[in-house]
């Protein structure tokens, strides 16, 4: 007989009234770099602002290429640039904004396959969740509380 392995994922969500001080800081710092993303081609702009266990903050934002597949997501701008200036201290908490350009209000955004996959390796690298927060245009905040809430089944390890 056949068998089904399943996992169960799920997020928070947070309405405004909710917020700790902690996440609505880290939201505002990715909302106030959306505007210096890059996004000539998709006029979508993605803030993204890393928290640091030493309680350093790092921002960045989606920066676009011509050759659309050269382009980099906020999210993995704002590790690679963390991670390599800040490579021995945690990761603690992701927050992502995003916003079209021609909108007034925020759009949804979830992170895309490749941030989710380098979202795991930096919890694997310091064998702990990385919150992950999402805003949505209702004010809400979603909070994932790990990559594996994202990214069930990933792929990690070379050797099993
Ligand atoms: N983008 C991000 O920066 N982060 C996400 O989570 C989703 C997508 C960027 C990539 C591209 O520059 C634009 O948004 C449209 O996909």
């Amino acid at each position: 007989m056949t068998k089904k392995i399943e996992i169960k994922v799920s997020l928070q969500v947070f309405p405004k009234s909710e917020w700790i001080a902690e996440d609505g800081d880290l939201i505002t710092k990715a909302e106030q770099v959306l505007d210096n993303a890059h996004a000539p081609y998709s006029n979508f702009l993605v803030g993204a602002a890393l928290l640091l266990e030493n309680g350093e903050t790092f921002v960045a934002n989606n920066q676009e290429n011509v050759s659309f597949p050269v382009g980099v997501c906020a999210e993995r701008a704002v590790l690679s640039y963390a991670m390599g200036n800040r490579p021995n201290v945690r990761p603690v908490k992701l927050a992502i904004v995003a916003k079209r350009r021609q909108d007034a209000q925020l759009a949804t955004v979830t992170p895309c396959g490749l941030c989710r996959q380098t979202i795991n390796e930096y919890e694997v690298k310091f064998g702990h969740p990385i919150e992950i927060l999402m805003l949505n245009p209702a004010q809400e905040i979603l909070k994932a509380s790990g990559i594996d809430q994202l990214l069930p089944f990933r792929f990690n390890d070379l050797n099993s």
